[in-house]
């Protein structure tokens, strides 16, 4: 795999008006979701919804491609067409999360470690057989009280960039994502400074295992205050921040850049991202990465009538896709 194919597979996921949608909940926290709304969490009623969420007519018009779990990869549409096929032949790219989830760091209390690199290159090979072509690691950077520690820190950027790594050796773009979780009583300018160092951190470790920038994306978490701080931003504000960190840590060849919505309301996320591209020309493409801000809506309409419903979830997905696509190009309109 060359780095020009890498490449070329990494502009197309930020291609101009054009997302990604993640769908890449583990078995575990799409029970979460399910329980919610009252769905019932059996394998068929997370192919249902999965196939609803990708078959979503015109979906690629906003829709670049979708990351998916290892369960959905295996699965097919009601008709037996593979998503990951389904998805080829309807102009959208197969990613795949990779990472096995987040675990205490040993020795350091409120602090997480991803795990998933032991027998991470034969998993790789294998989700490039069943089409993917593009892969997603998420790290967790807990603020408060003495924490995140540059351990932690330093441990998680180590483990994003040997994925990376090992990622682009099978011809797999790989979207590193370190999330500052919005959680806790911090400010703004608190998760400013962590989301900079973290970054920072990231950079160098990418540049240290070899990884070509040129064919990586970078997953983002948007600079705001923490959930409970009761601090009152604007969205432009949060777009200013958030732009100025990624500025002074992210380097311009990077392909782009997508954000998580990390719990913000759907218009949040459409709006702080649509802000940030007004804001514009900026070093890379800024697109969206969303879970809960693409699906929330669609997912409570669902649970409402799993038969009757289906076509109206899948107007909402449409919808959402819309207004985030059109936020990609500061077009949106409230
Ligand atoms: P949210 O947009 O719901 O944060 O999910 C995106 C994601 O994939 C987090 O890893």
């Amino acid at each position: 795999m060359s780095i020009e194919q890498l490449a070329e597979t990494a502009q197309a996921m930020v291609a101009a008006g054009k997302g990604i949608i993640a769908i890449d909940e583990s078995t575990a926290t799409i029970a979460k979701r399910f329980a919610g709304v009252g769905i019932e969490n059996s394998e068929e009623n997370r192919r249902r919804y999965r196939e609803l969420l990708l078959t979503t007519p015109n979906l690629n018009q906003y829709i670049s491609g979708a990351i998916m779990f290892d369960e959905t990869i295996r699965q097919s549409t009601s008709d037996g067409v593979p998503f990951a096929k389904y998805m080829s032949d309807n102009g959208m790219i197969p990613g795949i999360k990779v990472d096995k989830g987040t675990h205490n760091l040993a020795g350091f209390p409120g602090e997480v470690v991803t795990e998933g690199l032991d027998g991470l290159r034969a998993r790789l090979e294998e989700y490039y057989k069943l089409g993917a072509r593009f892969c997603k690691w998420r790290a967790v950077i807990n603020i408060g009280e003495d924490i995140p520690t540059g351990t932690c820190i330093d441990a998680n950027s180590h483990a994003l960039a040997r994925y990376a790594a090992l990622c682009q050796e099978q011809g797999l773009v790989p979207m590193v994502e370190p999330e500052v979780i919005m959680d806790g009583s911090h400010d703004i300018d608190e998760c400013f400074q962590v989301t900079e160092v973290v970054l920072r951190s990231l950079f160098a470790s990418l540049v240290e295992q070899n990884v070509v920038l040129e064919g990586t994306i970078l997953k983002a978490s948007m600079v705001v205050p923490g959930t409970t701080s009761g601090e009152k931003v604007s969205i432009e504000e949060v777009a200013a921040a958030t732009l100025q960190c990624l500025k002074s840590t992210v380097p311009a060849i990077l392909p782009g850049i997508v954000f998580l919505s990390g719990g913000q309301s759907d218009e949040d996320a459409t709006a702080h991202l649509n802000a940030m591209n007004q804001m514009g020309p900026n070093p890379w493409p800024l697109s969206f990465s969303y879970g809960r801000a693409m699906q929330a809506a669609a997912l409570k309409l669902w649970s409402q009538d799993l038969v009757n419903n289906f076509a109206a979830a899948q107007k909402t997905v449409f919808a959402r896709a819309k207004d985030n696509g059109l936020a990609a190009l500061g077009q949106w309109k409230s």
